[in-house]
């Protein structure tokens, strides 16, 4: 097998990662229709059904976990408010708090309603009391016939220690159902009940996602350690008779993310091969974990240079997940065997469908991606499974295909398409057991069965266990209907490929593309599109087509009618290395002038031409706005110094107020309003422009707060006068050049770039301006409005947007990753200096310390550095004078001494000494008061809280 060959399937892969759903359901149903015969296919249906049927019958009093999941699932408040419980209860460590979410969740169901439609009251009554006492009893019998009061009595009683205890003691019973044991030592344990020795199992070590070096270190400790502790009592020599590790690399580094790219595969290649060796010297099998879909050509790169390591050559252990409901699932298939071919071994594949499902839909919807990377239809994930297991089960000298699942069609499937080839289930601790236990009955012999055993504290678990009740809960899930007797088995189980091909279409009818939720929504618009930064395709031409914008030199100056001014002009320098990106002409008076009076004798005729008009050139300006992306991407990081990702999401901001302003101009600006008329009279409301407006814009988001002023003007049909930040012309005279050009006319708008002081003031104190739109400073908002206030005429509106003091408050209940998430994203991106940055962060008392360290261990892994390079997350601050007022603001931090106390502060590289850069660092403050100004740059102020003062603070 040519090495070229396997470079070839690899773009392959890259290149269906966002493909067209019907084009790729095509060609699977094109696949599928040679995998099996007709009679083949009702062998497999009626197997399945009988298999249910069974299941059901030896199931008449299911687990009281199966019917609580059952009742209490995704599609009632009930069950979410459970959920929401599960999720947070354990973690909270103050008994106020937790009382008040008690209150909160349980406080709110209607009970009542699940009463009798479970099974029998006996079940539903046993359920509560081993959810509410731990223990798995019937209990009396005014439970059974009246949960609705029992429950309002529960919750008269909520805030008593017993009532949390019991549900602490439920949730815990929850959450165990699915890890095998706290620590390694406890899961290999075989005299609990939990573990038969005979079984074969591969162990997680719960942990995903690692925030900080910290804990990423942790978790490699661990897989360590469990892996010797696994190995030592491993008598089997070959991997698929002896235990093994999954893992997900996510728990390994704490940016497994694509733009780290170089750094991750530096630091855990060498990690993962000291692991996979000694998974190797034990003769376990080492499988590496699907995740999020961002982060699969990452896991293939690492995975490959495994698979070529001189170390584990021969080596049969080596395993990786392939997740069916991805559209390159068949690329990647295609892609391990040649891998395995290739490197001379059996590769452990385990298929499975795939646990991400939800996010991956709401990720691509709020990034604007061409399409999902995952199906939209249940249905054709189940044929991607089979298309993959067909595909694997062919290649038995590169695969050992290890099938995951819960469904008794895919289980019945599996084994039709298998034959007597080799191959093994497995299925998830806590679940599916039933179903193997009644297949392997029915078939009087046993395939190899493996169970995936999560094994960790609570504390690594909430990820995992939301999956769990998300695949409980979702009645897209086969395990949901599986026991549930009011699901029809016929219903239940059909076959595959009849299902996709009586589907009215391919795609879910439901689950628009990402340009279409508006749409989809009733709101005629479309949503801005986003290139995937994961994508290393689309990834790479964005930044190749930046990069080259990057080395274009631009010149801003004054366009008046249409005519850009010419003139003596000054340098625009890019903050991050003091380089100059261009030139700029600064208004002069007479621009002004010329531009006013063009200005206000083009209006009336703008205002005529009616909200229609106006709204197809803006939504022409966002088709040009996103054909010009990687342009004006190069120009906000070079003078503005946005990241990459800062700089495509002001893009698609801009283009998307572009298309916002274009529907207000249809819809309020075309026809006018009919009114009542009581006497009989014809009364209408029409909208029109002012006049003349003037937009002043800043310079932290240079083209997208620009553009949201001027066409929200524009589409109510005044006429505009621009002017950009000091800063930022660059930005602001290509925007306007790309409005003109579609179709905005020159007398219409005109760019008067100069100091706020000098072309600001006049433009607010002239008579021929009607209106003005700021975004600035609160000092200068206070000062225009004063202007204003000043002069003769009408009342001119100002609308200001300014600034304040962001605060975000935080009670014990949060999940710590989440928060620090949030945290470390509003605080210290775009360095800072956004209105909407987080300035004051209030943590609770309880958890305030090792939140404080997981911040500070994130903030440690932010790369600081030239903002057009994907892997920058901080860049510079705007200029010379923000550098020193932050200066000057920490300084007066360090003189308070004991009321502000520094926790950290980021090292700034050297690269960095050219620019105006700030270090990222955050404070402790005793009191909100000591913050007389808001601090426009990547300083946090952390301030501890008692929780009994909530409401004071
Ligand atoms: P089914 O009910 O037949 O399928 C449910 C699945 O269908 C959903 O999870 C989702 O993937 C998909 N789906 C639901 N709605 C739609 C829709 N509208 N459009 C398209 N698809 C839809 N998952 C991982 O991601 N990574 C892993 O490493 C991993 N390891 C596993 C290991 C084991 C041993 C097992 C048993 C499971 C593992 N899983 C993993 C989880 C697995 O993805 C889920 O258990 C699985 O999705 C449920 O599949 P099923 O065949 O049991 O159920
Ligand atoms: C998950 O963590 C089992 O790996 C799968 O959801």
């Amino acid at each position: 097998m040519p090495a070229s060959e396997l470079a070839e399937l690899r773009s392959v892969i890259r290149n269906t990662t966002h493909a067209d759903e019907i084009a790729s359901v095509e060609a699977l149903l094109e696949r599928a229709e040679q995998a099996l015969t007709p009679a083949q296919r009702s062998r497999i249906l009626a197997r399945s059904r009988s298999l249910v049927a069974r299941c059901r019958e030896s199931s008449s009093h299911p687990g009281a976990l199966d019917a609580f999941l059952q009742e209490f699932g995704l599609t009632n408040p009930e069950g979410v408010a459970l959920m929401c419980l599960a999720e947070a209860l354990l973690r909270i460590p103050d008994e106020t708090t937790a009382d008040k979410l008690i209150a909160e969740k349980i406080g709110a169901g209607d009970w009542q309603a699940h009463l009798g439609k479970s099974r029998s009251h006996v079940v539903n009554a046993s359920v509560w009391g081993l959810m509410l006492t731990g223990r798995l009893v019937t209990l009396d019998s005014e439970l059974a016939t009246d949960i609705d009061g029992w429950m309002r009595r529960l919750v008269n009683r909520l805030g008593e220690p017993v009532v949390r205890t019991a549900v602490i003691q439920a949730m815990r019973i929850l959450a165990r159902q699915f890890v095998l044991g706290r620590t390694i030592d406890e899961a290999l344990q075989t005299d609990n009940g939990q573990r038969e020795p005979h079984d074969l199992y591969s162990f997680d070590m719960l942990g995903e996602g690692a925030r900080t070096w910290s804990d990423a270190e942790q978790f490699y400790t661990s897989y360590s350690n469990a892996i010797d502790t696994v190995g030592l009592g491993e008598s089997a020599t070959d991997p698929k008779m002896a235990n093994g590790i999954s893992l997900k690399l996510s728990a390994l580094h704490p940016r497994y993310e694509q733009a780290q790219r170089d750094a991750v595969l530096n630091d855990l290649g060498v990690k993962l091969l000291a692991l996979a060796m000694k998974a190797r010297s034990y003769g376990l099998g080492f499988s590496i974990d699907a995740e999020e879909a961002s982060r699969l050509d990452l896991s293939l790169s690492l995975f490959e240079t495994l698979a070529r390591s001189p170390e584990l050559s021969h080596w049969n252990g080596l395993g990786f997940v392939l997740q069916a409901y991805q559209k390159r699932a068949p690329a990647i298939a295609d892609w391990l065997i040649s891998l395995g071919l290739e490197t001379g071994r059996q590769i452990m594949v385990r298929l499975v469908k795939g646990a991400y499902w939800d996010a991956e839909i709401k990720h691509a919807q709020e990034q604007g991606f061409a399409d999902y990377p995952v199906f939209t239809r249940k249905t054709n994930t189940d044929l991607s499974f089979e298309v993959c297991a067909t595909r694997l089960l062919q290649a038995p000298r590169a695969i050992y295909p290890q099938f995951a699942t819960h469904n008794a069609a895919t289980v019945c499937q599996v084994i039709e398409l298998a034959g007597n080839r080799e191959y093994e289930f497995q299925r998830l601790h806590g679940m599916g057991q039933l179903l193997y236990d009644e297949l392997f009955n029915e078939l009087g012999t046993s395939i190899p069965l493996r169970i995936y055993a999560p094994v960790g504290s609570h504390r690594d678990l909430l990820p995992y266990l939301v999956r769990r009740l998300l695949e409980n809960g979702a009645n897209s899930s086969f395990i949901n209907r599986f026991l549930d007797a009011r699901t029809p088995i016929d219903e239940l189980v059909q076959d595959v490929l009849f299902r996709v091909r009586s589907e009215i279409s391919l795609r879910h009818p439901e689950i628009p593309r990402p340009a279409d939720i508006y749409r989809h929504a009733g709101e005629p618009r479309e949503n801005a599109r986003g290139i995937d930064l994961n994508d290393p395709r689309a990834c790479h031409s964005l930044l190749e087509a930046v990069q080259t914008a990057a080395s274009q030199f631009h010149t801003a100056a004054p366009i008046v009618d249409g005519v850009k001014s010419t003139g003596e002009s000054e340098p625009v320098l890019n903050p991050a290395d003091g380089s100059t990106v261009g030139r700029l002409v600064t208004s002069s008076h007479g621009d002004v002038d010329r531009a006013l009076d063009c200005a206000q004798a083009a209006q009336a005729e703008w205002n005529r031409q009616g909200g229609d008009c106006r709204a197809a050139i803006l939504e022409r300006a966002a088709c040009l706005l996103d054909s010009h992306r990687a342009e004006l991407m190069a120009l906000i990081g070079a003078e503005a110094g946005r990241t990459i990702a800062d700089a495509q999401a002001e893009v698609r901001e801009a283009v998307d107020f572009c298309r916002y302003y274009a529907l207000q101009a249809r819809r309020k600006f075309e026809n006018p309003t009919k009114l009542p008329g009581p006497t009989g009279e014809h009364n209408e409301l029409s909208l029109h422009g002012r006049g003349v407006f003037a937009c002043i814009s800043p310079w932290n988001f240079p083209l997208a707060i620009f553009i949201g002023q001027i066409t929200a003007a524009l589409a109510a049909g005044n006429c505009v006068i621009a002017k950009p930040a000091e800063q930022t012309p660059l930005t602001g005279s290509k925007a306007v050049q790309l409005l003109h050009a579609a179709g905005v006319p020159a007398e219409v708008l005109h760019f008067l770039p100069g100091e706020g002081s000098v072309i600001g003031a006049e433009l607010v104190t002239d008579h021929r301006v009607n209106g003005i739109a700021f975004t600035g400073g609160t000092d200068t908002a206070r000062q225009i409005n004063r202007l204003l206030a000043g002069r003769e005429g009408p009342i001119v509106p100002l609308i200001a947007e300014t600034g304040g003091q962001n605060v975000m408050l935080t009670d014990s209940s949060a999940l710590p990753e989440q928060l620090v998430d949030d945290v470390i994203g509003s605080a210290f991106g775009s360095a800072g200096q956004r209105c909407s940055a987080l300035r004051v962060l209030y943590l609770q008392e309880e958890i305030a310390d090792s939140a404080i360290e997981m911040l500070l261990g994130a903030m440690a892994t932010l790369v600081i550095g030239n903002p057009l390079l994907l892997e920058t997350d901080v860049g510079p601050v705007i200029d010379a004078a923000a550098c020193a007022s932050l200066q000057a603001h920490v300084s007066q931090m360090e003189q308070m001494e004991r009321s502000a106390r520094l926790l950290g502060r980021c090292q700034l590289p050297d690269a960095c000494m050219k620019g105006t850069f700030f270090a990222p660092q955050i404070f402790e403050i005793d009191s909100i008061n000591q913050l007389d100004h808001e601090v426009f740059g990547p300083v946090l102020h952390v301030i501890r809280y008692q929780i009994a003062d909530l409401d004071r603070v």
